[in-house]
């Protein structure tokens, strides 16, 4: 499996450790492989070209999910859910990470810097990870409808 991440620079923010290359070692160890489409550093990216390339890392076959960090998780969330097929998750629990997978077929994860601490980020992603899309018919029928 390959996951797209993506940070503008409050994946940079000081205090260490930085979030973004945290994150990305930390899918690493799983044994899953990274297309890391930037920022590199601290210096201000706008948030939404970094939730796009994510996005179209997904719709056009380079990614099969993604992760997305901004300050807070929103900023990013509204910009890749403007794509058509993204479904775009903040999440602040394992629980939401796991809900929004079986439920909602979240495609992309989206975690806070000044939200979240690095360690819950961990759980997050594992959770968000390792739960598969429920077929069940009422949770089919609602993804499809969300268009
Ligand atoms: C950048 O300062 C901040 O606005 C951004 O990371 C994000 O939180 C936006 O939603």
């Amino acid at each position: 499996m390959i996951i797209a991440m993506g940070s503008d620079h409050a994946g940079y923010e000081d205090p260490p450790p930085h979030y973004k290359p945290a994150l990305i070692e930390y899918v690493k160890s799983k044994g899953i492989e990274v297309l890391d489409v930037g920022c590199y550093g601290p210096d201000a990216v706008d948030y939404p070209e970094i939730a796009n390339l994510v996005s179209e890392a997904i719709l056009s076959g380079k990614a099969e999910l993604g992760i997305l960090l901004c300050g807070t998780g929103i900023g990013v969330s509204i910009t890749a859910n403007r794509h058509p097929g993204i479904r775009a998750s903040v999440c602040t629990t394992p629980e939401m990470a796991r809900l929004t997978r079986e439920h909602n077929h979240s495609n992309i994860l989206c975690l806070g810097r000044r939200i979240v601490a690095l360690e819950d980020c961990y759980a997050i992603i594992d959770a968000w990870i390792n739960e598969p899309y429920s077929q069940a018919d009422r949770h089919v029928r609602r993804v499809t409808k969300m268009g």
